[in-house]
């Protein structure tokens, strides 16, 4: 398996034992935003994934969320998010994860994600397949909207300029429900491995999403926008999807911007 992936998945298990630990302590929480809050995990998360990736890789550019990264200009760069879903873990409620992604040349290549409640590792390399705790996986069979569960996720940032509380609502009309679980890393493994159909967000960082869309894209699943325009990481929107149900969630989502306007 790719060098890469596996050095991934084993800082990815690492520093998801310190979240574990962390997770069974009382919480130092301080805030970021309004609701944007961030816990000594976060950070001891985070150094020692920098760390490791410093050391191992040199050359390489680090992204990571809470700034202990180098933003190098590099043809290979790491996209950290050493705890998605820190209100979650701030709130003992176990769905959060530690990702890490590796981006060449800004298109995402490797990924790893791990929960380490759940104790669930998915992996991923361009063209070598996706898996959850060394199993192959691929998306849902769903082919309508209207029996798919998809997901979303709302910003803690700028949260009342968010319009994404309307696609909510149409969304739960027309499926089975839309699921909020608070860790769009997680999100986007769940469409991966079937049991989300899709997923949407606005605002998610390259930390987010970069080792996600691998796994998505390896388990046969579909990444754009939310205009159905190819996603660059950072982008203002994503729709991750089984690949079946993504164009009626595009023509969908359109209806909804048509009628915000
Ligand atoms: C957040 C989670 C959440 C999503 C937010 C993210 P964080 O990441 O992924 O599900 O809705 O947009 O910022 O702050 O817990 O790493
Ligand atoms: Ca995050
Ligand atoms: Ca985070």
């Amino acid at each position: 398996m790719n060098e890469y992936l596996n050095r991934a998945i084993e800082i990815a298990r690492e520093a998801g034992a310190i979240l574990r630990e962390g997770f069974n302590r009382p919480k130092q929480i301080s805030y970021k935003g309004e609701v944007d809050l961030v816990t000594e995990s976060d950070k001891r998360s985070e150094a020692l994934v920098v760390a490791r990736l410093r050391n191992d890789f040199p050359d390489h550019g680090i992204v990571a969320e809470e700034g202990g990264g180098a933003q190098a200009v590099a043809k290979y760069c790491w996209h950290v998010d050493p705890l998605d879903g820190t209100t979650n873990f701030a709130h003992g409620y176990p769905c959060f994860a530690v990702s890490i992604g590796l981006a060449e040349n800004g298109h995402p290549i490797a990924g790893a994600v791990f929960n380490p409640v759940y104790d669930e590792l998915f992996a991923a390399a361009r063209g070598e397949g996706a898996y959850l705790n060394g199993e192959r996986i691929r998306v849902s069979p769903v082919e309508k909207l209207a029996t798919s569960l998809v997901a979303t996720g709302f910003p803690t940032h700028q949260r009342k300029k968010s319009a994404n509380i309307n696609y909510y609502w149409q969304f739960t009309l027309r499926s089975h429900g839309v699921r909020r679980d608070g860790a769009a890393a997680l999100d986007l493994c769940a469409v991966a491995c079937g049991r989300f159909d899709a997923f949407w967000e606005f605002g998610l960082k390259s930390w987010d999403t970069t080792a996600g869309i691998v796994i998505v894209e390896e388990a046969g699943g579909c990444i754009t926008d939310l205009q159905g325009q190819p996603y660059h990481l950072g982008g203002p929107s994503i729709l991750a999807s089984n690949g079946r149900v993504h164009r009626e969630v595009l023509e969908v989502a359109a209806g909804i911007a048509k009628d915000a306007q």
